[in-house]
């Protein structure tokens, strides 16, 4: 009976602090990111409760995506951080993609509204294939296989529509269970900054 009550009170200590983390994101994704964790733990989503950007990292980024209007995102998975892109600016385009056709980004793109849905495209393609056309990219968020020989193969496949000034941005570049990031990044010998736990390179 403590045991489950410990489990509970844990449970739900962890909900608080996930959706007070929210109150630091823009309205509207931080709207969509509590609707689509409600939905997630209503059809028991581990991938997505697990899996997605977290809301601090997700600030980070949304904060490094301010004026970037293309962007592209190698790792959909459920599709949230893809939807909260195309939330937080009503002029950027989102391509996201990823190796594995999944249904739940559908559901979730139910709660973004026709706008932002119609900004995003989502490509079932492994992502060190390059892009599917040669549209030019200001921010590249890479968060897929997390190692080093496809991270280092999907920066070369993208290389050609990064421009100066466009940001490539790795997620968990310092996460100890990932050491494939901060390899990719070391052995490309990108200059850059960590923010949080990601890395940005800006292209010159
Ligand atoms: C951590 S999840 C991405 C989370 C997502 N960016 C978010 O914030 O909600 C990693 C995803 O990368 C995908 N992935 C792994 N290797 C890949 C590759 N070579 N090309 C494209 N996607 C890949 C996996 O299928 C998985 O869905």
């Amino acid at each position: 009976m403590l045991v489950e009550l410990r489990r509970l009170a844990r449970g739900a200590l962890t909900e608080a602090r996930w959706h007070a983390a929210l109150l630091a994101l823009p309205p509207k994704v931080a709207m969509f990111q509590a609707r689509a964790r409600r939905l997630a733990w209503r059809h028991r989503d581990m991938f997505s409760l697990t899996s997605v950007t977290r809301p601090a990292d997700l600030r980070t980024l949304l904060a490094l995506a301010r004026g970037r209007r293309r962007v592209v995102e190698l790792g959909t998975a459920t599709g949230w951080t893809a939807i909260s892109l195309a939330l937080a600016d009503p002029g950027r385009t989102v391509v996201s993609y990823d190796v594995a056709h999944r249904p739940e980004p559908e559901r979730y793109l139910r709660l973004a509204g026709a706008g932002a849905r119609g900004r995003i495209r989502l490509e079932v393609r492994d992502a060190a294939e390059g892009p599917a056309d040669r549209a030019p990219v200001d921010l590249l968020y890479i968060d897929s296989s997390h190692e080093r020989a496809p991270t280092i193969a999907q920066v070369h496949a993208w290389r050609p529509v990064l421009g100066p000034g466009a940001v490539v941005i790795f997620d968990d570049y310092t996460h100890p269970d990932y050491p494939g990031v901060r390899e990719a990044v070391d052995e490309l010998g990108l200059a850059g900054e960590r923010r949080g736990t990601l890395f940005v390179h800006t292209v010159v």
